[in-house]
């Protein structure tokens, strides 16, 4: 196995702080290839992506972006799930409100912004293949020195308070094409410490789920 790809995926990291430097439109180009070139059931390739890069268009996304977070924020104590969500759903709060202009700069400063967004009628698996896409285009931003996130409103919780028509009807997008995740691409401003991963020992199982022979022991079925 080449040393370079496990590099690679080990020393990308999501970019939230962009600077507002320009990037080649053939570097979006080489990024958007290795997005089609991502597997799909019956190699049907549901994706569109649609790439933003003029300010006119960048604002109302960043808003959207803001007021979803916003929403999220103040509707988090009275939603019965907060526990669930966040460990401390108060400091989550309190968190959120105080990254707001961040966050619209996450959309603002970098100069592209791609949505990816997928056929639903083309592939049932459309989530998986636009996932897959996402990651082939992070990994080669990150292999060309440039900064990318994955921000996905299809399935999350943002999702639930993003306005998504607005958004698809801002941008002309087609009923049958959902939406999937915002990927803005530029230069970073800041590389974020490697966050934590569980070792490998903690998710992985050999032979049997249950490796501890008591347990095995003690179960009947
Ligand atoms: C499904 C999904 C949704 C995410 N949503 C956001 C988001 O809304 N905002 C953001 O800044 N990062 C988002 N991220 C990035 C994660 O926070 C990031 O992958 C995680 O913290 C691990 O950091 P790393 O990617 O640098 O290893 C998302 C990632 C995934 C896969």
């Amino acid at each position: 196995m080449s040393i370079g790809v496990i590099d690679l995926i080990r020393n990308r990291r999501s970019i939230r702080r962009f600077k507002r430097d320009f990037v080649r439109p053939e570097a979006i180009k080489v990024i958007l290839d290795a997005g089609r070139w991502a597997p799909s059931a019956g190699n049907r390739q549901p994706w569109d992506f649609v790439v933003v890069s003029e300010n006119e268009e960048k604002e109302p996304i960043a808003e959207l972006y803001v007021e979803a977070y916003r929403e999220e924020a103040n509707d988090l104590l009275s939603r019965s799930d907060a526990e669930k969500l966040f460990k401390n759903p108060y400091e989550a709060k309190k968190r959120i409100l105080s990254m707001l202009d961040l966050l619209r700069d996450q959309i603002l400063k970098p100069p592209y912004l791609i949505l990816v967004c997928a056929d639903t009628e083309l592939s049932r698996s459309y989530l998986f293949e636009t996932g897959a896409a996402i990651q082939n285009m992070m990994l080669t931003a990150s292999d060309m020195k440039l900064g990318a996130c994955c921000i996905e409103i299809a399935t999350t919780l943002l999702g639930e308070y993003f306005d998504k028509q607005k958004l698809k009807d801002a941008l002309g997008i087609p009923p049958e094409i959902e939406v999937v995740a915002l990927v803005p691409i530029g230069k970073p401003e800041v590389i974020p410490p490697r966050p934590g991963r569980k070792i490998l020992r903690d998710f992985t199982h050999t032979e049997f789920y249950l490796e501890d022979k008591h347990d095995r022991d003690d179960t009947l079925y």
